[in-house]
């Protein structure tokens, strides 16, 4: 209704209406009133018996009364009372030929006045007065209210419909006006989700980018000595193989050494040290393999080149993030190692943003581990394990299946969980913001799929698609 009152100014309609329903009513009052005087002076000429004469002497006094207020109320308009000024037309009723109304009611109340005062034994039919007064009543004081009262119906209608019409076009005004406003609100609302959108990706794809980069520059810094370390550690061995075998040598030809390289083969166990040399010698070698691995995966890792796609092997992507998320996955202090268990199919290179899918398994892996972190909490035995299984698909396509066997997703989790900022962490712990994006660059980026199968207490399921070629 207050809305509404905006668009209806309606305390001028009110007034409006009111107004014309008080004229048209006074003024029916005085045709009423002349009608009615007309009659009580016939019957005051008529009666014989004193006390009712005497009462409609009363009568008539009362009525002439009222006629004379609602006279001057109709034509004076001062500021006290409802009614609005006449219109010109009525007033030239009033004061002008052929009606002059005026003048016919003043004479008219002037003559049931004069009658009134009449004393009984003179009263009779013949009375000017009287004549007067029921010719008027009956023919053009009458016709003179009559037209008076239509007029006043006229104006009133013709006033009421121009409202009728003002408030129309105030209406089509405010409709125009509000659906203007409301296009603006909906347009503000959606740059504004918008940017909120874009700030949320910018911010993880910053982090993306910023851990890439903090990686890049490490994998730089360890390149070098890796490789030095890596290639010379085969010449190393065959120099080790080498000394052992002069060595032998030089016991096969001199068996029985002077006391003090005796003593020194005896401080340097020597027999021990001909055994172990080629073990230490092999255990670094796997040393220097498994850094030269860590550092080619975190290279793969680091590539966030988001301008153009590349030809990407979806293992070294799932194993670098698997690497990356190494320490989350062991030991605690108040739960034991996560296992990942692969389950690799041979599969084709995909074409993709490789910084952008290693997001990809870095958010499903990461929440997957968090689901076990929360599980071992509240279920001290729980299983803690994520299965990852690759397969090629139907229609040239590859599947990746992340599994977990952490606490699953409630109904209402799993219908909003693609939601942006839609979290059940804690406060600081997690911003709502991985599935969307996962979401984003598997179906928008890469023209994928994304499902997920998740019960509560027994664990989730994302099963991934992507096109082996985008075109
Ligand atoms: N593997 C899962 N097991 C159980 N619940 C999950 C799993 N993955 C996601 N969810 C639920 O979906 C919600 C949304 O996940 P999403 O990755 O979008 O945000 P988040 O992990 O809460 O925060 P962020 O990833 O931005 O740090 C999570 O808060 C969690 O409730
Ligand atoms: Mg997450």
């Amino acid at each position: 209704m207050a809305a509404l009152s905006n668009y209806f100014n309606l305390e001028e309609i009110t007034t409006a209406r009111k107004v014309s329903a008080a004229v048209i009513n006074i003024s029916g009052r005085q045709r009423m009133l002349s009608q009615r005087s007309a009659f009580f002076c016939m019957r005051l000429v008529g009666s014989v018996n004193a006390a009712e004469r005497a009462k409609l002497r009363g009568n008539l006094l009362e009525a002439i009364a009222l006629m004379a207020k609602s006279h001057r109320d109709l034509i004076n308009t001062d500021s006290s009372n409802l009614l609005s000024p006449p219109s010109l037309t009525v007033k030239a009723m009033y004061f002008e030929g052929p009606l002059y109304l005026d003048k016919q009611v003043r004479e008219y109340i002037d003559r049931i006045k004069a009658l009134v005062q009449v004393p009984d034994a003179e009263l009779s039919l013949e009375n000017p007065d009287l004549q007067y007064i029921i010719a008027a009543a009956g023919d053009k004081l009458l016709a003179a209210f009559d037209a008076v009262v239509s007029q006043y119906q006229q104006e009133s209608e013709i006033e009421q419909f121009e409202i009728d019409f003002k408030q129309v076009e105030l209406y089509q005004e405010s409709c125009a006006a509000t659906s203007k406003a409301e296009a603006q609100a909906a347009e503000i609302d959606r740059a504004l989700r918008e940017i909120k959108e874009t700030q949320a990706q910018l911010m993880h794809s910053e982090k993306m980018s910023s851990i890439g980069a903090l990686m890049a520059s490490i994998v730089h810094e360890i390149n070098n000595p890796v490789s030095f370390i890596h290639g010379n550690l085969s010449h190393a061995n065959i120099y080790t193989q080498d000394l052992l075998h002069l060595l032998r040598l030089y016991q096969e030809y001199n068996p029985n050494p002077c006391a003090e390289i005796k003593d020194i083969i005896e401080e340097i166990d020597l027999d021990f040290l001909v055994t172990d040399l080629p073990k230490v010698m092999s255990s670094m070698q796997m040393g220097a393999e498994r850094i030269r691995e860590i550092v080619k995966s975190m290279g793969s890792f680091s590539r966030t080149d988001n301008s153009k796609m590349t030809q990407c092997d979806l293992h070294d992507s799932i194993d670098s993030t698997i690497l990356i998320l190494q320490n989350r996955l062991n030991a605690k202090t108040d739960r034991p190692d996560i296992q990942i268990i692969k389950n690799y199919e041979k599969l084709p290179g995909v074409e993709c943003y490789a910084g952008q899918i290693n997001q990809v398994f870095m958010n499903l892996i990461s929440n997957a581990i968090d689901a076990l972190d929360e599980t071992a909490q509240n279920r001290p035995n729980a299983q803690l394990k994520i299965y990852i299984r690759t397969e090629v698909a139907e229609g040239d396509r590859v599947r990746v299946r992340i599994a977990d066997t952490g606490w699953g997703m409630t109904a209402e989790v799993k219908e909003r969980m693609f939601e942006q900022f839609f979290t059940t962490k804690a406060i600081g712990k997690g911003t709502g913001l991985g599935l969307s994006i996962v979401y984003k660059i598997l179906v928008e980026n890469h023209r994928g799929t994304l499902r997920c199968e998740s019960e509560p207490g027994k664990g989730t399921e994302f099963i991934i698609e992507l096109p082996v070629q985008q075109t």
